[in-house]
């Protein structure tokens, strides 16, 4: 007979992964809505200026979805054919870093929850493979997204293969220049992709004859998406971040990290994760936030790219999601809807708006952001790399170097502090990005002053949050 396992590691403290049976994955997804201190601004149609109704969204959503993105309810039930697709890689790990605290040399507590070990490598098909499964329940066949880095695309393209839908994914065109290996492994999930802005769509051919060098952006790509969806019955639209039911599906993660924490013998004191729509971030956050909101001490911070700073030095307005104003308004940070983020190499968080839940957190004070420039994210990506071994995608560097500066300021000040950061995913797809890094070509682009004038007067005339 064969020996049984025997634990080898006694105490919580040296250990480096805190993993759940996959019988404790989280049957309810928690929404943040009825907890928030002040009640979410309505989403308003911006021909009549009135708050919009089902009837408004269902052209393009499942009304499960629809439901879920009003929905008072604190928690929803995770139907058993979702849970049974997240089995395929969650509970997700939780990590001690300690050879990364050693490699810093900081009195700090650093833990990471590891999102790269989905099949597509990141958090998106914690949402992507809710959205299609109702989608598919409501008789939905095909669905249109757009994607940043690929991530979100290729999660859309492995939830849909799963489910036996079609897919077509806008994938923004300097993404899909730089990185030929997500479009493979988009293809290889058997959805079809096109650069955006595309030939495909009106939104791409128009901003394609004005400005025929665009290097797209997700508020382009958004556009075509929409309109593609719209314009076919058979066809929704799905979108990887930004709305509420998709910050709803990524609770899973910080729901498996409270408990994960637990097992630590830990609690976190700062909260830290990267911000594209806000999808990650919320996904970590909102379950310590429920706590917050009820009185626990948690700094909560997002982390940001210097040159599309939204939550820094974005404006809280209504605006369109996307650049061709096809879309409802939303109350959000913003630096204006046709505002195009320069080139840099997270494309996942190079969009013009964030999540208005996450917009009315900041203001509300519960949360708080920086802003970083790409050299300072990629050096800090090094420095994990080099001592916890994954190669972080470039979003997921950016709440890597949030970490680590927020260590430094803690052993400086006298401090230990224990931190807790989402790594929403791997880089395994973004060697172009490292190695344009290697060879000193990697550009700080800080977004310019005029520039962000010109973006915001995009705003003028749309009406103002109450
Ligand atoms: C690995 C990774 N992290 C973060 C993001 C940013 O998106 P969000 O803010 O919705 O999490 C992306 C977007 O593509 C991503 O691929």
């Amino acid at each position: 007979m064969l020996p049984p396992v025997q634990p080898t590691r006694t105490r919580a403290s040296s250990q480096t992964k805190f993993l759940l049976e996959e019988s404790q994955l989280p049957r309810r997804w928690y929404n943040i809505r009825p907890d928030l201190p002040t009640a979410p601004q309505p989403v308003l149609h911006p021909g009549t200026g009135e708050a919009v109704g089902p009837d408004d969204l269902a052209p393009l959503f499942p009304m499960e979805l629809i439901k879920q993105e009003v929905s008072e309810e604190p928690e929803i039930a995770i139907p058993e054919e979702i849970l049974d697709l997240y089995s395929i890689w969650r509970p997700t790990p939780l990590y001690r870093a300690h050879r990364l605290e050693a490699a810093i040399g900081t009195r700090s507590r650093i833990f990471y929850k590891y999102e790269g070990v989905s099949p597509p490598g990141s958090h998106k098909p914690n949402t992507a493979v809710a959205q299609a499964f109702y989608n598919k329940q409501e008789g939905r066949t095909r669905l249109a997204t757009e994607t940043g880095a690929g991530q979100w695309g290729s999660a859309l393209a492995f939830a849909t293969k799963l489910l036996g839908l079609e897919c077509k994914v806008y994938m923004v065109k300097i993404s899909y220049e730089q990185k030929p290996n997500r479009r493979s492994m988009i293809h290889a999930w058997g959805a079809e992709i096109v650069a955006s802005p595309s030939e495909d769509t009106d939104a791409g051919r128009a901003i394609r004859a004005e400005h025929p060098d665009s290097p797209g952006s997700l508020g382009i790509a958004i556009s075509e998406a929409v309109e593609d969806a719209a314009g076919r019955e058979d066809t929704a639209y799905s979108l990887g971040s930004v709305l509420n039911h998709v910050l709803l599906h990524q609770t899973v993660i910080g729901q498996e990290a409270l408990a994960q924490m637990e097992l630590a013998g830990a609690f976190p004191d700062v909260l830290i994760g990267c911000v594209g729509g806000g999808s990650n971030f919320a996904g970590l956050a909102f379950p310590f936030l429920r706590e917050k909101i009820a009185g626990r001490d948690i700094d909560v911070l997002a982390c940001e790219p210097a040159a599309c700073p939204t939550l820094t030095r974005g404006i809280f307005a209504y605006d369109f999601g996307d650049t061709s104003k096809l879309t409802p308004l939303v109350a959000m940070h913003t630096l204006g809807h046709d505002f195009v983020p320069a080139p840099i190499h997270a494309g996942g968080l190079r969009y013009h708006g964030v999540a208005p839940l996450i917009s009315q957190l900041a203001v509300d004070g519960l949360i708080r952001a920086e802003a970083y420039l790409q050299n300072d994210v990629f050096a800090s990506a090094m420095v994990f790399a080099g001592s916890e071994g994954i190669l972080p995608a470039p979003e997921a560097a950016h709440a890597i170097h949030g970490t680590i500066e927020t260590a430094r300021a803690a052993d400086e000040a006298g401090e230990e502090r224990t931190i807790l950061f989402n790594l929403s995913g791997h880089g395994h797809f973004d060697m172009g990005a490292y190695d344009r890094y290697f060879a000193g070509e990697l550009e700080d682009v800080a977004l310019d002053e005029d520039e962000m004038s010109r973006a915001l007067r995009a705003l003028e005339g749309l009406p103002t949050p109450a």
